[in-house]
């Protein structure tokens, strides 16, 4: 399958050196998808997008990662095994560009997503980053947890169980 290749090729792409050397070659991109700040979206299109992710966390895991239960777990791995060699040097862009590439690529080939790439402009909420539109639990995401456990209480993804 291509993205459990995918996913593989990721964890394989550094080598013993740190030099990111992309697996695939070159080519011309076909359809160029656009990425939307999440404040532009509808509902109805925050829905799908969460609904999407909640599907990658339900999904069967293809690579045989120790301890992954879902493909959300296998693509936490991608990030939580190379943290210490992506970070703070010259391959954080391509490395990550790649990698929320993935994240697309497995929401479109797992969940059938097909609706744009959101993030978060930040900048809107400068001063006030807890009272983002992303934090709302009935349309966005819900809060980021409370208590000691800091455990998701509300939202979509309350009581969500993070094993890698
Ligand atoms: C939300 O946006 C999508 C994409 O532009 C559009 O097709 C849809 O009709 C919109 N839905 C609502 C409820 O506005
Ligand atoms: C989360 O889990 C706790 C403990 O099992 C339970 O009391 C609570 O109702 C759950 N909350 C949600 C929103 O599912």
């Amino acid at each position: 399958m291509l993205f459990a290749a995918n996913i593989v090729a990721l964890v394989l792409s550094f080598g013993s050196n740190g030099v990111f050397a992309s697996p695939f070659p070159r080519q011309a991109c076909a359809v160029k998808s656009q990425r939307k700040a999440w404040e532009s979206l509808n509902d109805t299109e925050k829905k799908a997008y969460i609904n999407a992710d909640l599907c990658l966390m339900e999904a069967p895991p293809m690579t045989g990662v120790p301890g992954a239960q879902s493909v959300w777990d296998e693509l936490q791995y991608t990030h939580a095994a190379q943290a210490d060699y992506v970070h703070n040097v010259g391959a954080f862009l391509p490395f990550h560009r790649y990698y929320v590439t993935l994240h697309q690529t497995l929401l479109s080939t797992v969940c059938g997503y097909t609706g744009p790439l959101p993030y978060w402009n930040e900048p809107l909420n400068v001063g006030a980053l807890d009272k983002a539109s992303i934090f709302d639990p009935e349309t966005a995401f819900g809060g980021d947890g409370s208590g000691s456990s800091r455990c998701i209480t509300d939202g979509p993804f309350a009581n969500i169980t993070l094993r890698i």
